[in-house]
């Protein structure tokens, strides 16, 4: 396993390799991260993770200097799984003085997470647009935890024709259906134990769905019900929305939905999400 921390260093690596997978990461990993990875190292052989803090995509009010950090420990889970590379940029070498280049995805980046965080998706596409030149993956891969990301991330793959291939795994939960975060640690005990009221307002309005109900108001009305029994839990938004353009559904079409959350619990805010599918 290689560690590299300059863009001139990792494209001398990468002219070695025909095909390559990129998994984008902060850092701080969990088994979401490792499942992407196991993925990448699936389809792909040589696999890359990148570990940087974008500073981009926190607001100035977010918690970027607070975001956990473990390098080592990242190392070690990454040797296990037998990564090849790790790009590990320092903030100067992706940002150099008088960087002013941004990527503009549009409109599914101003509702949802967008809404609430203005500027947060210009700074994860940015980012993803210059690891993927840094990189120049065969494929990405990214997490559907991240639901409104994945949208993003192909849209501006799509409209800029990026020779890459955006693949989009599977959300890995705790055993009581919390998505693994690495914002998880800051829950205090009773905390962690109202987080799950995300999960169950999702699937609640996932029977709801396979009972038939169409109706993208009732499924929402579902959501907030199961979140109102929470008394920890602040809604920030809930949504039933289109898979591609984002917009909120007044009826579930046939190719289905994205049912999708955020929720304040104490000063942690936490996102998740399920497809609604027949
Ligand atoms: P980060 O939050 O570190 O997540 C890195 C990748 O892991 C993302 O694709 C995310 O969706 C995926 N992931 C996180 N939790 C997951 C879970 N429980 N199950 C499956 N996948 C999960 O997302 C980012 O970083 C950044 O925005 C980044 C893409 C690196 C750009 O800065």
């Amino acid at each position: 396993m290689q560690v590299i921390e300059t863009i001139a260093a990792f494209r001398e690596v990468r002219s070695r390799h025909a095909r390559l997978g990129l998994v984008p990461t902060m850092g701080y990993l969990h088994e979401g991260h490792l499942s992407l990875v196991r993925r990448a190292k699936q389809e792909c052989g040589v696999v890359a993770v990148s570990i940087f803090v974008n500073p981009t995509k926190f607001g100035p009010n977010e918690d970027f200097a607070r975001y956990p950090r473990d390098f080592e420990r990242d190392l070690a889970l990454l040797k296990k799984e037998q990564t090849d590379l790790i790009f590990a940029p320092s903030g100067a070498e992706i940002y150099p003085p008088g960087h002013a280049t941004a990527v503009e995805v549009g409109a599914v980046t101003y509702v949802l997470e967008g809404a609430v965080r203005p500027g947060h998706f210009r700074g994860v596409a940015t980012v993803v647009c210059k690891l993927f030149n840094i990189v120049q993956p065969t494929r990405a891969y990214f997490g559907q935890k991240d639901a409104q990301q994945t949208v993003v991330i192909s849209k501006m793959a799509r409209d800029l024709d990026m020779p890459v291939e955006v693949v989009v795994c599977p959300t890995v939960r705790e055993p009581d259906g919390l998505a693994m975060s690495s914002r998880n640690i800051y829950l205090a005990t009773d905390e962690r134990r109202a987080a799950t009221v995300l999960y169950r307002a999702l699937t609640a309005a996932e029977e709801h769905f396979k009972g038939g109900e169409r109706s993208g108001e009732a499924l929402r009305t579902v959501m907030r019900d199961t979140l109102a029994h929470e008394a920890k839990a602040r809604i920030d938004y809930v949504s039933v929305a289109d898979r591609v353009s984002l917009d909120e559904l007044d009826a579930v079409p046939q190719q289905g939905a994205l049912a999708s959350m955020a929720v304040r619990i104490g000063k942690t805010r936490l996102i998740d999400n399920l497809v609604l599918e027949n």
